[in-house]
């Protein structure tokens, strides 16, 4: 058991529930098996453990859940949202994806050193602040109840771990790897085939995607300031994440095709403009006079 605990390189939370989470965890026949990251999001460890036994934050940890899977249709994010995309266009299997965009861990890191921000943020911080940047939208007042509901479940998936802030960046311990290709290495037009080759079925030749998958480029997708508008963080993104369920792109090819999907017009991001009036920046949340 120590010796997948190892492999799998997760916390000792996964690890401690691996024989309900990993039934082949108990055989060592199988010990090098590492889950797929179907696997891991069917284990759902929170909701098989804990959630039945939370009463009303269990209610307030799944209604987390569905906002980060339909934030653009959920009455609670919707009025918050800009674009087309939902928080888990990005953070795969709303977020319960070992490496692309993963919430697994994510609570410990908080509060966090943020250059970009310059100064602490916690995580509530951290999540509103997407609300801005990559939905384009409005930042949600601390404290309203879209705000704590994605909060209670993305502390959720760190139940059990240990506490590690992070000093240097706000980001958690499974966030997106950068690669050591870089963008000034990178062909935009090498990037342009490479898209039609393997982007283009789903998201469009135009960049806008269907029904079924968000746009890349143009006014509904994220704005210049999110961090997937970095090419640096983009490339590293689409290595773990896409094409989805058969992530293979090379190094090279992920940074090829992030440098030509952002060279596409998207959203200014001005941020007095994401921002609330400024009585609404933070409610009272009680319910009880
Ligand atoms: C366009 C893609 C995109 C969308 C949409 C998006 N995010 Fe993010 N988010 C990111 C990226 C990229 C990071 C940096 C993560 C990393 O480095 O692993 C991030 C970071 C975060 C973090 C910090 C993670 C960590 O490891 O510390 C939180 C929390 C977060 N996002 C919440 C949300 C929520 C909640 C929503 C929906 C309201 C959302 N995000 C929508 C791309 C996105
Ligand atoms: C099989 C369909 C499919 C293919 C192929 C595919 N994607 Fe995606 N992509 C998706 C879906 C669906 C999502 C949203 C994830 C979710 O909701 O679970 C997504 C999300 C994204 C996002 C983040 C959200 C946004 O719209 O900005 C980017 C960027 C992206 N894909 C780029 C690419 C690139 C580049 C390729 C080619 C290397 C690619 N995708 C291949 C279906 C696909």
């Amino acid at each position: 058991m120590k010796r997948v605990c190892r492999l799998l390189g997760y916390a000792s939370y996964l690890c401690s529930l691996s024989l309900i989470v990993f039934p082949w965890g108990a055989s060592s026949a199988q010990d090098s098996k590492q889950p797929t990251p179907a696997e891991i999001a069917a284990s759902d460890p929170v909701a098989a453990k804990t959630l039945p036994s939370m009463g009303e934050l269990g209610e307030w940890i799944k209604l987390g859940e569905e906002i980060v899977a339909k934030t653009t249709e959920h009455p609670l994010s919707k009025p918050f949202v800009g674009n087309g995309l939902n928080c888990t266009s990005c953070h795969l299997q709303n977020g319960r994806h070992p490496t692309a965009g993963s919430f697994l861990g994510t609570a410990t890191a908080y509060p966090a050193w943020a250059p970009r921000e310059k100064t602490v943020l916690t995580l509530e911080d951290r999540i509103l602040n997407c609300f801005m940047r990559s939905c384009n939208g409005i930042r949600p007042p601390l404290g309203s109840k879209v705000s704590v509901a994605i909060q209670a479940y993305i502390t959720s998936l760190s139940q059990g771990e240990a506490m590690r802030m992070n000093p240097k960046k706000s980001i958690g311990p499974r966030a997106i790897v950068l690669l050591s290709a870089k963008p000034d290495s990178a062909s935009a037009e090498r990037g342009r085939l490479l898209y039609a080759k393997k982007c283009v079925d789903c998201h469009g030749l135009d960049g806008q995607g269907d029904t079924e998958n968000p746009p890349v480029w143009g006014n509904r997708s994220y704005n210049d300031g999110a961090g997937l508008a970095n090419a640096e963080n983009l490339g590293a993104w689409l290595k773990v994440a896409m094409p989805l369920d058969d992530a293979n792109l090379t190094e090279q090819e992920a940074i090829d095709i992030a440098v030509f999907v952002n060279s596409h017009q998207r959203p200014r991001f001005k941020l007095a403009e994401h921002l609330p009036p400024a009585a609404e920046i933070g409610v009272y949340n009680g319910e009880t006079p």
